[in-house]
């Protein structure tokens, strides 16, 4: 892997982090993208500058970024980019958000970038060479008891899509000791990653939500699958990411 592709996603996730912490309170105009679903002037700019740092590194690369129309270069590489993954958090000044950044190549994760401006966490993730938090090695948490796992997950924007995952909160609240929902998916892999959380799942996620902090699970030794146990790849929509230890337990519940 080359040097210069961790440097350029780590200084774009800082600087553009650092842009958004410095931006709380200021969201500017908020648009709507659906009922409950919405996107501000802050998402906007803080892409800009990711993809420009990008676009000026290296020209050739694809890009795959939220509220941008995808970039499709010819070399076999495309960074998959969430500028602000917790927009509904950021608008509200609750403070979990951070800003995604992934690297694909030959349509294999190979480098995950997740950074948390407030409490500057800087998660990062390389196929093969492990997962660190502000450059220490992070790996998962050893809970393999359902009944005592912390577990969190998400709700999807639109009522019937939120609806669908009610069933499975409400079993897993019942059968672990308790469930968050604190509404940024990139920071809930990351957590469960370093093993704050134990376990997360979600249905009807965006490559750009989980891509990145996918990689850093698995490379935290992680199990990342879809809900029946196959393989994940950022572009399915039910993903279940845990410490591998009560992997099969939710992965039976979320069947039901
Ligand atoms: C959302 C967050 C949230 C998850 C939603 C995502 P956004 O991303 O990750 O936690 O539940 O499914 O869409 O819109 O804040 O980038
Ligand atoms: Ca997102
Ligand atoms: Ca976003």
């Amino acid at each position: 892997m080359e040097n210069r592709f961790k440097s350029v996603a780590v200084a774009a996730a800082l600087k553009s982090g650092l842009f958004i912490k410095n931006s709380v309170g200021k969201s500017g105009k908020i648009s709507h993208k659906g009922r409950d679903n919405i996107v501000t002037e802050i998402d906007k700019a803080a892409e800009r500058m990711i993809i420009g740092a990008i676009v000026k590194a290296f020209p050739d690369h694809s890009i795959l970024s939220e509220e941008s129309r995808p970039i499709v270069g010819r070399s076999p590489y495309k960074w998959i980019i969430d500028p602000l993954d917790g927009t509904t958090n950021f608008a509200h000044q609750f403070p979990f958000f951070c800003v995604s950044i992934a690297l694909e190549a030959d349509g294999h994760v190979v480098l995950g970038v997740v950074y948390d401006p407030l409490r500057d966490e800087l998660f990062y993730g390389e196929s093969g060479k492990g997962a660190y938090l502000n450059n220490r090695k992070i790996s998962v948490s050893k809970t393999d008891c359902l009944s005592e796992s912390f577990l969190a997950t998400g709700f999807s924007y639109g009522r019937t899509r939120k609806d669908r995952n009610v069933k499975h909160f409400k079993t897993l609240l019942m059968r672990s000791m308790a469930v968050r929902r604190a509404g940024s998916a990139a920071l809930d892999l990351c957590y469960v990653a370093c093993g704050r959380f134990d376990g997360f799942w979600e249905m009807y996620l965006h490559p750009w939500d989980s891509a990145a902090g996918a990689l850093i699970v698995k490379e935290a030794k992680g199990t990342v699958t879809r809900f029946d146990g196959t393989p994940y790849l950022p572009y399915h929509k039910d993903i279940l990411a845990t410490n591998g230890f009560i992997h099969q337990k939710i992965s039976a519940a979320l069947k039901k």
